[in-house]
């Protein structure tokens, strides 16, 4: 479905406009990512847990082996970046990951994941966990890598296997999901997860740069053309 690849990179685009990659390209010294790093562990975390989650519930032959997978794939992530944070000088060798409390936004990315493998559709999965959060992945260690270099802080494994597999990870399971139209009542619903995702991205990535006010992503398919704009009009209006 090259329609939703589009969907997804041109929202992609607009999280790499924003003001977080604006604040990284003006940071001169590891102080400056410290903050986000801790937030960092949070998402590595968070999402690990929830790809094996998806794999320990999934019920639908077809997804399995994909889901396997990308589980797989990502297991001991977040374990290969405390270890960084620990070589580098961003977690003291008693000090607890967790000692830095997760922002609300960081949380609420970690919520929608989780909810998505509980509640929903395969389809929704694949959206949310693969096309958004994978994009998003790539975008972000495609740009974190180059300037975590120039600071100084040697990019270890984690940073460089993201940069590799999140590309191939965003694709994963995008061919298994029932295809249609974008402008057919199931494109609506897949733009609408794909919005959901990316605007809880945008916002994560916001309060990552210290942002309270956040610049929302507007969607480019609407799931009806009765929307106002608010999320509850826009949840009936799918129903
Ligand atoms: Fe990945």
């Amino acid at each position: 479905m090259q329609w939703l690849l589009g969907l997804a990179e041109e929202y992609r685009n607009r999280l790499g406009d924003g003001h977080f990659y604006k604040e990284l390209a003006l940071s001169s010294k590891p102080e400056h990512i410290r903050g986000w790093i801790r937030q960092l562990y949070y998402q590595s975390r968070d999402f690990t847990s929830a790809l094996s989650l998806r794999y320990a519930m999934c019920r639908d032959q077809d997804f399995q082996g994909c889901f396997a997978l990308h589980a797989m794939e990502e297991v001991d992530h977040c374990e290969q970046l405390i270890d960084w944070m620990h070589k580098h000088g961003f977690l003291e060798s008693d000090e607890s990951p967790t000692s830095v409390p997760a922002t609300l936004e960081t949380i609420a990315v970690s919520a929608y994941c989780f909810r998505s493998v509980l509640r929903e559709s395969s389809a929704h999965q694949v959206i949310a966990l693969n096309l958004i959060s994978e994009g998003v992945s790539y975008d972000f260690f495609s740009k974190v890598n180059p300037k975590l270099e120039a600071l100084g802080p040697k990019v270890g494994r984690y940073w460089q296997v993201h940069k590799e597999i999140d590309q191939k990870h965003l694709a994963m399971g995008l061919d298994l999901i029932p295809q249609c139209a974008p402008d057919s009542p199931l494109g609506k619903t897949y733009a609408r997860i794909a919005w959901e995702m990316a605007t809880l991205y945008g916002r994560m990535l916001d309060s990552w740069g210290g942002i309270l006010k956040h610049h929302n992503v507007e969607p480019s398919i609407l799931p009806d053309e009765s929307i106002q704009g608010s999320s509850i009009s826009r949840e009936l209006a799918v129903r």
